[in-house]
């Protein structure tokens, strides 16, 4: 490889392995990101090659040496038939450089509509000043699933996501499996996610919609479909109960305490429904929206300072000793 050759790939080879990971564009997992790679790569290597034809054709300009002339004002035919003709060939490949942009568009949207005629799961999602609420939908109404924030699908199928939103406008993006769509309030919006290969894939809300939007994560988890129905028939049992006595009493805590008026536990009378479900809210890897990895120690700093680690969210500060923030988090930690 030669001197420049090596400076190109030493620049690139970093820049693109930035690029991978749980949550990139740029590394498809299924087959609406892989026709939106190709669709950004035809764009990028196009629009590359007419960058580098303009700065050539700029560059000879410059390097070549101005005829002389000796009568500036004197009509030069020739020379303007010249200009004449470059100018009509550039609009016309200018014409038809927009046209195939346009082809390669259309033909992507039509083959990310093709995606998923036939769903076999749709789950309801709905944005909420910040956080995500997932409903998985049946037919029975006792065997429908409500979860937050971290969104179980089976591989290899696609899944029907119907978005809305209950306050302001947010935006549900996955770049590893498929395009943004918004979550409009008042309004039904479907977008077909699918994962060809099972992994943790991780999602953000990508419309400015307040104060944390940034800390409005979320998780896909794509797994094989047995592996999908144990976790799906799991969600739906109720919450464990107590089994030793600080969980005990950090269950009654949580029943008459302020708790109780936002958040849900099946099987107890919690039955908020203005906070995410808590169910089994120790069987989810992140806290707040993907803002914390769960763990005893992000229950007991969320409960103690929500305000501290999520500025403005809707969940206040519970005035909590010591003692009672433990049992507490003893009870949620439990309620896998
Ligand atoms: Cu929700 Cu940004």
């Amino acid at each position: 490889m030669n001197k420049c050759g090596l400076i190109l790939f030493s620049g690139i080879v970093p820049a693109l392995s930035g690029c991978a990971g749980i949550q990139s564009a740029l590394d498809p997992a299924g087959p609406a990101a892989a026709t939106l790679f190709r669709l950004i790569w035809s764009f990028s290597a196009l629009c590359l090659v007419i960058w580098m034809l303009v700065i050539a054709a700029l560059a000879a300009t410059i390097v070549r040496q101005p005829q002389a002339r000796p009568e500036p004002l004197r009509l030069n035919h020739r020379h303007d038939l010249a200009a004449q003709r470059i100018v009509a060939i550039a609009t016309l490949l200018t014409a038809i450089v927009l046209v195939v942009l346009t082809l390669a568009s259309f033909l992507a949207n039509r083959s990310l509509a093709a995606i998923g005629n036939e769903p076999g799961v749709t789950i309801e999602v709905i944005g909420h000043q910040w956080w995500w609420e997932l409903r998985y939908q049946n037919d029975e109404p006792s065997k429908i699933v409500t979860t937050a924030n971290e969104i179980h699908i089976p591989i290899g199928e696609p899944i029907r996501l119907v978005v809305s939103s209950t306050d302001v406008i947010h935006s549900f993006w996955v770049p590893s499996l498929a395009g943004k769509l918004d979550l409009i309030p008042g309004r039904s919006n479907i977008l077909t996610l699918q994962a060809d290969t099972a992994g943790i894939y991780r999602g953000q809300c990508a419309e400015f919609c307040g104060a944390q939007h940034a800390h409005m994560g979320m998780l896909v988890v794509a797994e094989p479909r047995p592996v999908f129905e144990a976790w799906l028939n799991h969600q739906l049992e109720p919450a464990q109960p107590p089994r030793t006595a600080s969980q005990e009493v950090g269950q009654h805590l949580f029943l008459i305490r302020t708790c109780v008026m936002c958040h849900r536990i099946a099987g107890t009378l919690a039955g908020g429904t203005v906070g995410p479900n808590l169910t089994h809210i120790a069987s989810r890897k992140t806290l707040a929206a993907a803002a914390l990895p769960m763990s005893r120690g992000s229950l007991a700093a969320w409960l103690a300072d929500p305000q501290g680690i999520k500025t403005g969210a809707h969940m206040p500060t519970s005035l909590l000793d010591g003692d009672e923030l433990n049992q507490i988090v003893a009870y949620l930690e439990h309620l896998k």
